[in-house]
């Protein structure tokens, strides 16, 4: 099962590989019963749902939904299972064989307690599969407080009582660069009212093009340190 990204979308240089990962590890660690901490619209379903016996989204209430564009509510209340803080979930210990959460590290102000709380919920042996950005612009602010790199990862999976399988980053330097001249030609592309339209004709085609020519330079010239994403997988140990 995959999800297709467009070459003429402005994250394209890190969604191709974000979703490569995601289905890579959900086929080697996903099992059983399984929560989306912070789900959203639960863009990755397809991708988990074939390795798993159920999914639970939780997500915040609608009152606190950090995510205010337009429609969003709508599709929030059907996508959500059970309305819950990540800091504090409402389950039972040990009550899931694997936790996901993608991109929501960032947006939870004690991101020590959301790690402790995982470790809480997951079974002994149970899988943590989670991304969080370590180069990304401010959004649903004001609710986007931290960034992290690997060695943040690491360490609040330790003191969470989690143990790493892998940390692995996504879209470099390149990649970063790219990134910033495609959202750049987006904005080119939707802003300037009528003529939009007629804009993004022009600047589609761009998009496509520096999306193929920054992931080549990224491939050749990788680092790790430069890294948009960092994508973790980690187990509970068995006592
Ligand atoms: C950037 S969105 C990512 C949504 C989804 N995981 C995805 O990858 O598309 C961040 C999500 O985290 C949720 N979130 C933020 N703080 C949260 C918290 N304390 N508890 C639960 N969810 C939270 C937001 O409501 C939002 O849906």
């Amino acid at each position: 099962m995959s999800v297709p990204v467009s070459i003429f979308h402005r994250n394209w240089l890190e969604r191709r590989e974000h979703l490569r990962l995601i289905a890579a590890a959900a086929k080697a660690h996903a099992t059983g019963l399984t929560l989306d901490v912070g789900c959203g619209n639960r863009p990755y379903e397809a991708l988990l749902a074939p390795h798993v016996k159920g999914i639970i989204g939780l997500d915040l209430p609608p009152d606190q939904d950090i995510e205010r564009r337009p429609g969003t509510a709508a599709q929030r209340s059907q996508a959500v299972d059970v309305y819950g803080d990540a800091m504090q979930l409402p389950f039972a210990d040990e009550s899931f064989d694997t936790v996901v959460s993608f991109q929501v590290l960032e947006h939870v102000p004690e991101p020590q307690r959301m790690m402790g709380e995982i470790s809480r919920v997951l079974r002994a042996g149970g899988h943590l599969i989670l991304s969080t950005p370590q180069m990304w612009h401010v959004h649903e602010a004001p609710h986007d407080y931290y960034r992290f790199t690997r060695f943040g990862l690491a360490y609040l999976c330790r003191a969470g009582g989690l143990e790493i399988i892998a940390v692995q980053a996504i879209a470099g330097f390149w990649a970063r660069a790219g990134l910033k001249l495609t959202y750049g030609l987006d904005r080119i592309g939707r802003g300037l009212g009528r003529i939009s339209r007629l804009l993004s004709a022009v600047t589609l085609p761009f998009i496509a093009a520096v999306n193929l020519a920054f992931k080549l330079l990224d491939m050749l010239l990788a680092n790790e340190d430069d890294c948009v994403i960092n994508f973790l997988v980690a187990r509970k140990p068995q006592p």
